[in-house]
């Protein structure tokens, strides 16, 4: 394990496991190393979701993000998609309860569609990293995280342009969309969600070196927050 560290592999590969917002989650050589700073989008979805609710992860890597809100959150239902097998692969061990679904796909073309309309909380931590950028990066990510797990193509925004725009389609009333950016990229995702139109927020966190924009659909009642839901909850 010394030689393998030494060597440059990333020390959560090297030991099979993280910590993430308190929660023990496997990573798989070859899958994404869960970040300290994916917290605020833990923290974010955390602080907007109610017992029951019902939660997308696209792009959910080794599962950490759904893990980690499993953890906080009473009884909600997951459903968490990646394109990677590795990761899928991961994420199933990760996500091993009766009320979660993990998929290998393309963003929402795996999900099933009678969750169209039904979604409280769709969370993406999705690659956003421009392409010029990768070779930047850390070697422990460069070498040893895949390239589609890093770059948002040329702006770093493609994927997070495609989660946003067919969000709509996919949230209940009231429900939210939370994705991970930088600091630079939030004033354009800030318009990007407004294009499709959500309400968007920016809550950032200094000390993480975090920033999630936040887009609430605005259908439904004014406070969505008070509404009273069908369930009783
Ligand atoms: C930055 S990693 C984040 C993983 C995880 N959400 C986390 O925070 O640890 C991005 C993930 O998105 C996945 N991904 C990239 N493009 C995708 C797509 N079109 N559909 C689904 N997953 C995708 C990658 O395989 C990778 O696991």
């Amino acid at each position: 394990m010394v030689d393998r560290r030494a060597a440059g592999e990333p020390l959560e590969h090297v030991l099979g496991w993280t910590d993430f917002c308190g929660v023990r989650v496997d990573v798989d050589p070859g899958v994404f190393v869960p970040r300290p700073r994916t917290e605020l989008l833990v923290r974010e979805a955390v602080a907007v979701a109610r017992p029951g609710s019902v939660v997308a992860d696209l792009c959910c890597g080794s599962g950490a993000v759904g893990a980690a809100l499993i953890a906080a959150l009473d009884r909600i239902e997951l459903h968490a998609v990646d394109i990677d097998p590795a990761a899928v692969g991961c994420a199933r061990r990760n996500l091993d309860s009766a009320s979660t679904h993990v998929y290998e796909g393309d963003l929402y073309e795996p999900l099933p569609s009678t969750l169209r309309g039904r979604v409280d909380l769709l969370v993406a931590n999705a690659p956003y990293v421009p392409a010029h950028a990768v070779r930047l990066l850390p070697p422990e990510a460069r070498l040893h995280e895949p390239l589609v797990a890093l770059s948002g193509g040329q702006d770093g925004l493609d994927v997070v342009r495609r989660v946003t725009s067919e969000a709509g389609a996919w949230l209940a009333p009231g429900g939210h969309l939370l994705v991970e950016t930088s600091e630079r990229q939030a004033p354009s995702l800030v318009e990007i969600v407004a294009g499709s139109g959500l309400a968007p927020r920016v809550a950032r966190r200094a000390d993480l070196g975090a920033t999630v924009v936040v887009g609430t659909t605005p259908r439904g009642y004014p406070d969505a927050d008070s509404a009273p839901r069908g369930d009783g909850s």
